[in-house]
């Protein structure tokens, strides 16, 4: 490093806030600290700003019916159409501008779609959906990895008003039949398969064993993505014949209440089986646009690109519904970043000229990692902001990519949200808030979100507490899938005063906040462990390690982990007549990618005679944390048995 250099490591680590250029907020579509002021004041009208970004068929009558509380419902009686906002309604001014930006995996496959052409496949698809018997209501599942058809058959859905559940490719054929009947779902959506560093990996096997398993009949659509290198011909239709013989139909979009259901989305929680998350398509829809507006800075003539996975709800709100309402160009990776080599992002982003790059701490401290070689080999000079979203990032990281991706010249915002809160939640307006690392911002305007202890008060600065939110948002869910009652048990039960008709969402975070109302997000409080951005419930890992022959009980916990932010722990005890070795680690590892996926795959199993259990025969499982991440141990007093203790840590160690 150069005595320059040095210098500017040295002034980097030490500065703790951060201000916008003069030319970024110039440009910024939010650009006045007074929209704070301006949103409470006129609150819930304020959120008209939302709606106004949309077209409508029927405008609504009120904001905001807060009648049934904490079933709110928003922008009461409008009518409009997501796949109109999304598409059609670009096309008088942006018909040939590019809508989807599309890169294969394998170097030079990519695929370009204008605004015009997605127009005609959303059309197409819409009418085989409509051809193959899915009617209005009816729920659509999409298993499929990052191909243009997922956006497609999710806009095709919206359409014809069927609302849609993704289910991430990566997750298991059981894990897909779970949410199939959980949702009813009779149709599926899916591919033959997809690359992965080069190879082809079969997906079609994996969809077809999840449909099996499903107790009711199933209609599936198979997508050729692999061409020679895959196989669909036992399949029930191919999405190509099917377009084909829709070619050129349209379909009018179907006029949709406000309040119906734009999609579900499965997620994890401290309860065995995945929630379903009910998202509506006027609220949902006008907080993906608003938040892609102001906080992503997102303009029509942008290039912008989100490196998530469509499967999660951040490309649902910001891959796809968000920056299509917007009118923006949308860029869409299949690969991994570090494929065929470790510059694949930055090449793609010099490509593109992309505007702004959202992406998860998991992935910037891989970069960090891999070396500021591989960004320096390529012009980054077009980007304009950077985001960041999944789990908390420690300074360090953040300065790394404000520096080494950015050029100290692009705003950095850390935006928390949550699958439920259907978009951003807690960051910085780019054009207006100074950015301090490691700390995600105020609430964004309008948002009424506190950190507070136990008993439901504010927090003095400085001091942890938990995130809780007073006030209803727009985007956020309306209930848990035709399961009202845990949708009151798991957000609104913990602070709520429902005498007082008070509610308040508990979004199960705990947090700090400071002098300046910056909130810093310290992670799950409850039974939730956030792999690489990814939440996965300790109950669903330790029922599918129990599933597994010789094993009798198990525990899971989080333990940090240098690139993944968290890493699965899994402590074991094995039946009498079973031996504790690796074969039988194996076979839980196993067992766990097959109810799951890959992404709860356990890093370490650890068998073990006993777990830490209080005298009531609850497990302890911060002990078994503290021992995953060799800290020092608190309290074990109370525990029954407190030899185990050093039993397990001479284990781990
Ligand atoms: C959980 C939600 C929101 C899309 C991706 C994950 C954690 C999310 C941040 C952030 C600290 C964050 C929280 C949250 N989280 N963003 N900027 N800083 N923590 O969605 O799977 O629903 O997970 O991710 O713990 O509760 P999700």
């Amino acid at each position: 490093m150069s005595e320059k250099d040095v210098q500017l490591e040295a002034r980097l680590e030490e500065q703790d806030t951060f201000e916008p250029s003069e030319e970024f907020v110039e440009q910024a579509n939010v650009s006045d600290a007074g929209i704070y002021d301006e949103f409470e004041e006129n609150w819930p009208g304020c959120w008209e700003r939302a709606a106004e970004l949309l077209d409508w068929y029927e405008g609504y009558d009120e904001v905001l019916n807060d009648e049934d509380a904490p079933f709110y419902e928003w922008f009461v009686d409008g009518r409009l159409n997501a796949s109109y906002n999304c598409v059609d309604r670009h096309l008088d001014e942006r018909a040939d501008e590019v809508a989807i930006e599309w890169v294969g995996e394998p170097v030079d496959e990519k695929r370009t779609y204008t605004y015009e052409e997605l127009h005609e496949e959303v059309n197409e698809f819409a009418a085989a959906l409509r051809d193959i018997g899915v009617e209005e209501d009816d729920v659509v599942t999409m298993y499929m990895p990052m191909i243009p058809e997922l956006p497609i058959a999710m806009l095709a859905c919206a359409r014809i008003g069927a609302p849609h559940s993704v289910v991430f490719a990566g997750f298991s054929a059981d894990a897909l039949a779970t949410r199939m009947e959980s949702a009813d779902s009779e149709f599926l959506v899916t591919c033959d398969g997809y690359y992965r560093r080069g190879d082809p990996l079969d997906h079609a096997s994996k969809a077809s064993e999840g449909v099996d398993d499903v107790d009711h009949d199933v209609t599936s659509v198979f997508v050729d993505r692999l061409g020679a290198d895959g196989d669909i011909s036992s399949t029930q239709y191919g999405y190509s014949e099917l377009v084909d013989e829709h070619e050129g139909e349209t379909v009018e979009p179907v006029e949709r209440d406000a309040e119906d259901m734009l999609f579900l989305m499965y997620t994890s929680g401290t309860t065995g089986t995945p929630k379903g998350v009910k998202h509506t398509t006027g609220g949902y829809l006008s907080y993906a646009a608003w938040t892609s507006h102001a906080v992503l800075d997102i303009k029509p003539d942008d290039t912008y690109w989100c490196s998530a996975d469509i499967g999660w709800i951040t490309g649902h709100s910001y891959i796809v519904y968000g920056p299509l309402a917007l009118g923006t160009t949308t860029v869409m990776y299949e690969g991994t970043p570090d494929y065929p080599d470790k510059d694949r992002l930055w090449e793609i982003v010099e490509e593109y000229g992309v505007d702004q790059l959202y992406t998860a701490p998991t992935a910037i401290r891989a970069f960090m990692k891999w070396g500021s070689e591989y960004p320096e080999a390529h012009d980054l000079s077009s980007l304009r902001l950077l985001g960041t979203v999944g789990e908390p990032i420690n300074p360090r990281a953040w300065k790394w990519y404000y520096k080494n991706i950015g050029n100290e010249n692009c705003p950095v915002v850390d935006t928390w949200w949550q699958t439920e809160t259907g978009g951003m939640m807690v960051t910085t307006l780019p054009g207006v808030g100074d950015m301090k690392p490691g700390s995600a911002g105020p609430p964004l305007p309008g948002v009424s979100a506190n950190v507070v202890d136990e008993e439901g008060d504010e927090v003095e600065a400085g001091d942890a507490g938990y995130l809780a939110v007073d006030k209803p948002w727009p985007g956020m869910l309306r209930t848990l899938y035709r399961n009202d009652e845990r949708f009151i048990n798991e957000y609104w039960d913990e602070y709520s005063n429902p005498d007082a008709d008070e509610w308040v969402y508990f979004p199960e975070d705990g947090a700090k906040i400071d002098d300046d109302g910056y909130i810093t997000v310290l992670g799950r409080v409850d039974d939730v462990i956030n792999v690489s951005g990814h939440r996965l419930g300790t109950m669903e890992v330790e029922s599918a390690i129990v599933g597994v022959e010789g094993i009798a009980e198990a525990a899971v916990v989080g333990a940090e982990h240098e690139l993944k932010g968290e890493a699965v722990y899994a402590y074991a005890i094995i039946e009498d007549g079973y031996v504790a070795d690796d074969e039988l680690r194996e076979r839980a590892i196993e067992g766990v990618e097959e109810a799951i996926g890959p992404i709860a795959r356990p890093e370490e199993v650890i068998f073990t005679d006993e777990l830490p259990k209080t005298r009531s025969g609850k497990i302890m499982r911060r002990l078994l944390e503290d021992i995953s991440n060799e800290e020092s141990l608190g309290d074990t007093s109370t525990l029954r048995n407190p030899d185990v203790v050093n039993d397990i840590q001479s284990k781990v160690d």
